[in-house]
């Protein structure tokens, strides 16, 4: 059986709920890209928001982290990964939460206690030493030569700079054939961490304050990929099942073996994966220039030049068939693949023959700069012509420019793209913050005016229109919908007019919990359908607008002061964006 429905029955058995997996692009989080761990869609009910699925929940997340992008192509390093999950809303705490994790490995995966040692929290900043995880591990039967206690930085956990956190305990597990010491060492790189086990009852502030939340939570996180290795006993995770037969797959359509070059045989799995889970996700994003657009764009030319590199035949389909395994491998899981397959693999394609087209084109005018040049760097002007013009990922530039004992300035040129990306502020930064609940009055008015917007436009300009995304700051509100042409300056004004109509009337902003059928069958607006639970919150807004959504949002209409387009703009083929404030 997969470790994926071991997991989930096993909580299930311990009276979990399983969640469905949210999609890997955050809806109305403008502070991260994509989802980075299996608590991210989750942080609302943390922070003590009911959720409609009640107090345990478990599940598998599909995650991504671009933050260690370039070393992909060792053993372990993944842009997209699976995290099963299990989380408690304020109801059991470590002794449960322990004892479960202790159940689950020892009994169900069968891994012999000898194996396992753990870290906990030594305690720093007022925070006092967790006394009760260690007791708790030594009552199942972990030595104390097996509990390490380590400080904040390894044993206290936040996801970025803000939001829930607190300290935590880490599973780790002997993977060696040499005898298993009696002491743990968590340097030692045999013993490999499987499990984090967070307890979630402090918030961080973005000024650095800690205060307790209304609730002690647990939030846990098992690397899927990691563990499948080490259940399979491999010390490479691309020669466990999870994709052994794609690396055979592309030994096959190389002129390699995977010995022979394993680095771009794990770039072009790992990537092309990774493509395919964007391109599936139900946000629609396609590749381009900007925010998660940006990082497709960049995995999918990753990915073509290693493809290069092995002398794969870029006239053959290898993208298609390579994501056609993904999506056979992971359609059980993840229904949205099947349903986009034709735009994962359109998505791919056209990406391919795009950067194929400005490839040869940017390697002629590379070849041209390098034999005028005076110097033996290559200047940043000339390293984001290539990129803007041609295409060229500052990596390739670099990599071609070696070659040649040409040096490039990799950090003029970041200066100038992140001058140029406000996408690569976030993305390399990693930051994030919570979702809604952390955010400011402000943010929540813009929320609720999205709301209105979506309905106007509907009324205004067409029926089918529908939201495709959105991104909110305390500054502005940014709202992606599908169309067919730029609006007009009448269409817009009548929008603008609208919204100011409605907010005008006073309109009372009321929640009611329904069946997710129910809520469909009530005309309700949804974006992602695959994300919400069986169970569903709809806002109404008046008789004007009313959506499955997860909040928050004012009482009334009126709360939201004046509405005004200050933009419109093109998104994508079909998609068009809006930017609005609230004076
Ligand atoms: N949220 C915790 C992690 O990502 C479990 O490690």
């Amino acid at each position: 059986m997969n470790l994926k429905d071991l997991y989930i029955d096993f909580f299930v058995s311990k009276g979990h709920k399983q969640i469905p997996s949210a999609p890997v692009v955050p809806e109305n989080d403008p502070s991260v890209l994509f989802n980075t761990a299996g608590m991210q869609p989750l942080i609302p009910y943390l922070m003590g928001r009911p959720h409609p699925y009640g107090t345990r929940l478990v599940d598998y997340q599909k995650c991504i982290r671009t933050s260690d992008l370039e070393r992909v192509g060792d053993k372990s390093h993944h842009t997209f990964f699976e995290m099963l999950g299990n989380w408690s809303l304020g109801d059991y705490f470590k002794k449960e939460s322990i004892g479960y994790s202790f159940e689950f490995l020892t009994k169900i995966l069968k891994i012999p206690v000898e194996r396992l040692a753990v870290t906990v929290f030594n305690g720093e900043d007022n925070i006092p030493k967790d006394e009760v995880s260690a007791s708790i591990w030594k009552n199942l039967g972990i030595s104390e030569d097996r509990i390490a206690y380590l400080g904040k930085e390894d044993n206290f956990w936040i996801a970025g700079d803000s939001g829930p956190c607190g300290p935590d305990t880490e599973i780790f597990y002997f993977r060696s054939d040499d005898a298993i010491p009696v002491k743990f060492d968590p340097n030692d790189e045999r013993w490999v961490e499987i499990w984090n086990n967070v307890f979630m009852e402090f918030y961080k502030d973005n000024d650095g304050k800690i205060t307790e939340l209304p609730q002690k939570n647990v939030d846990t996180g098992m690397g899927y990929e990691r563990v499948v290795a080490v259940l399979e006993g491999v010390d490479d995770n691309y020669l466990s099942s999870v994709w052994i037969d794609i690396v055979k797959k592309i030994e096959q359509l190389s002129k390699y073996t995977y010995e022979e070059n394993p680095t771009s045989m794990r770039i072009i799995a790992d990537h092309i994966r990774t493509a395919v889970f964007i391109l599936g996700d139900e946000a629609g994003i396609k590749p381009s220039n900007t925010d998660q657009g940006y990082i497709l764009r960049r995995l999918i030319r990753r990915a073509i030049r290693h493809a290069k590199k092995l002398e794969i035949d870029e006239n053959s389909n290898w993208e298609v068939i390579i994501a056609n395994m993904i999506i056979d491998k992971y359609a059980k899981y993840y229904h949205e693949l099947t349903k986009n397959k034709e735009v994962i693999l359109e998505g791919l394609t056209n990406e391919k023959n795009k950067f194929n087209r400005t490839l040869a084109k940017g390697l002629k005018e590379f070849e041209k700069i390098t034999s005028n040049l005076t110097t033996d760097t290559l200047n940043k002007d000339l390293a984001f012509k290539l990129y803007d013009t041609y295409g060229f990922p500052i990596e390739l530039t670099v990599e071609l420019a070696n070659e040649k004992a040409i040096s490039v300035d990799v950090e003029g040129f970041n200066e100038k793209f992140k001058a140029h990306q406000e996408l690569s502020r976030t993305a390399s930064s990693g930051k994030f913050k919570g979702g809604l609940a952390g955010d400011s009055e402000k943010e929540i008015k813009y929320h609720t005016a999205t709301h209105l917007l979506n309905a106007a436009l509907k009324v205004v300009v067409n029926k089918d229109i529908h939201q495709k995304g959105s991104n909110i700051t305390s500054e502005r509100m940014r709202f992606d919908f599908s169309c067919d042409h730029k609006l007009t300056d009448e269409e817009k004004q009548k929008t603008e007019q609208l919204v100011n109509k409605w907010i005008s009337e006073g309109l009372d902003v009321t929640v009611t919990e329904m069946s997710k059928e129910q809520a469909l069958k009530s005309g309700a607006e949804c974006m992602f359908i695959e994300k919400y639970p069986d169970i569903v919150t709809v806002y109404s807004i008046g008789d004007v607008s009313k959506e499955l959504c997860g909040g928050p949002h004012v009482k009334n209409t009126s709360e939201l002061g004046k509405f005004k387009i200050v933009k419109e703009e093109a998104s994508s083929a079909g998609v068009r964006r809006i930017k609005a404030i609230l004076e």
